[in-house]
């Protein structure tokens, strides 16, 4: 039997409730694939800086490092708000990512079609919208030095070498082979040095990928066409800071961002969480969306572990449960049932049980065969 040691965060507000709905999918994706999941659950955010003092600590770095793959809820909460600005539980979560080396975020926004009437946008903006978010997820903004603040000023630092855009640039040209070959580099060029120089590296590594259409695009018009028409991206790839907020944006393609999963990669490390944050104000009452964090798990079960059907399985189960009219609060709209998060677990949970019997039977026929 196979096995695998997944490092398991889930942090503070709904982070555990949803994270809880992960590990059973994960549990019964296991017993039905025949895959051992050793899931350890480790102290970090807010929770960790209560009790360690610290939002990280060494050794959640080092289990991390350690395991096959990364689960994480979400961070952060009012109560920490006022802690010092390096020992805030979002820091926790940029110094994992650093320690990880896990540069590309990716962020696909898709609609399942029973939620086109969920979403803020009109159908036919979103109806069939398919867009891949690959956000730099190490450095830029978020991580440059000089940064401080004092009495009379704050300050940050926008750098980007050549390595890290090449990087970057690699995964959006070969993630977009895999999809509509079509990149949009979005920067604000016309205005940041930094911009004028990840527009021309993300020419240069474009040279190797000839078959892809690279267009370019001022990140606040970027921002518009997003919500104007979604359609015409494919893969859109895109500094930290930029990133962050577009895929915000690209959240009401999927509905709610209760919906929308993503993964980070680094070459040596992966984790996978959910883009939504803790949503202090529903936590503990059993109202959060548990989507997201479920369509985590099948973003890892294909990249990380090379289980697409298994993948694929949690993404029909999640139709299905939402084509019979089942929603969260955040989802819910006339004429729909609303269902708590439990409620939400066991549907999803009686949707893979039922499928999975065929889906292991045509694997077995493919190895066979
Ligand atoms: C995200 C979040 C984080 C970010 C915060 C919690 C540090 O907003 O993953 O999008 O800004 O990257
Ligand atoms: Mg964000």
């Amino acid at each position: 039997m196979k096995s695998y040691n997944i490092a398991v965060l889930p942090g503070d507000g709904i982070g555990p409730e949803v994270m809880e709905v992960a590990l059973r999918i994960l549990d019964l994706v296991g017993q039905e694939f025949n895959i051992k999941f050793n899931c350890k659950k480790e102290s970090f955010g807010g929770s960790s800086i209560d009790k360690y003092g610290t939002p990280l600590t060494e050794e959640t770095i080092r289990n991390c490092k350690k395991a096959d793959s990364v689960l994480l809820g979400a961070v952060g909460g009012p109560q920490w708000e006022n802690e010092p600005h390096d020992k805030k539980p979002e820091q926790g979560l940029l110094k994992l990512r650093r320690s990880l080396g896990l540069y590309a975020n990716l962020r696909p926004a898709k609609i399942y079609s029973p939620l086109l009437k969920a979403s803020s946008l009109k159908p036919d903006v979103i109806r069939k919208a398919d867009v891949m978010v690959v956000r730099e997820l190490t450095s830029g903004i978020y991580f440059g030095e000089p940064r401080g603040m004092d009495k009379k000023k704050g300050w940050n630092t926008l750098s980007y070498t050549r390595e890290e855009v090449e990087q970057i640039s690699h995964t959006a040209f070969k993630l977009a082979r895999k999809r509509n070959n079509l990149v949009t580099s979005v920067h604000k060029s016309n205005v940041l040095e930094s911009s004028q120089f990840w527009k021309d590296v993300v020419e240069s590594v474009h040279k190797e990928y000839t078959d892809v259409t690279l267009n370019e695009m001022y990140v606040d018009n970027a921002a518009m066409q997003l919500v104007r028409d979604p359609k015409q991206f494919d893969v859109i790839l895109t500094q930290n800071l930029f990133g962050d907020i577009l895929s915000d944006i690209s959240a009401m393609i999927t509905g709610s961002l209760g919906m929308l999963p993503s993964a980070s990669l680094g070459s040596k490390h992966s984790l996978y969480e959910p883009v939504h944050g803790t949503a202090p104000e529903i936590a503990g009452k059993n109202e959060s969306n548990p989507l997201a964090m479920v369509a985590s798990v099948a973003m890892m079960l294909d990249y990380t572990f090379n289980l697409p059907q298994a993948a694929q399985m949690i993404y029909d189960a999640i139709n299905e449960v939402l084509e019979l009219g089942y929603r969260t609060l955040d989802i819910s709209s006339e004429n729909t049932t609303l269902v708590t998060t439990s409620v939400m677990r066991d549907l999803i949970l009686e949707k893979c049980a039922d499928k999975s019997d065929t889906i292991i039977e045509m694997v077995r026929m493919s190895y066979e065969g």
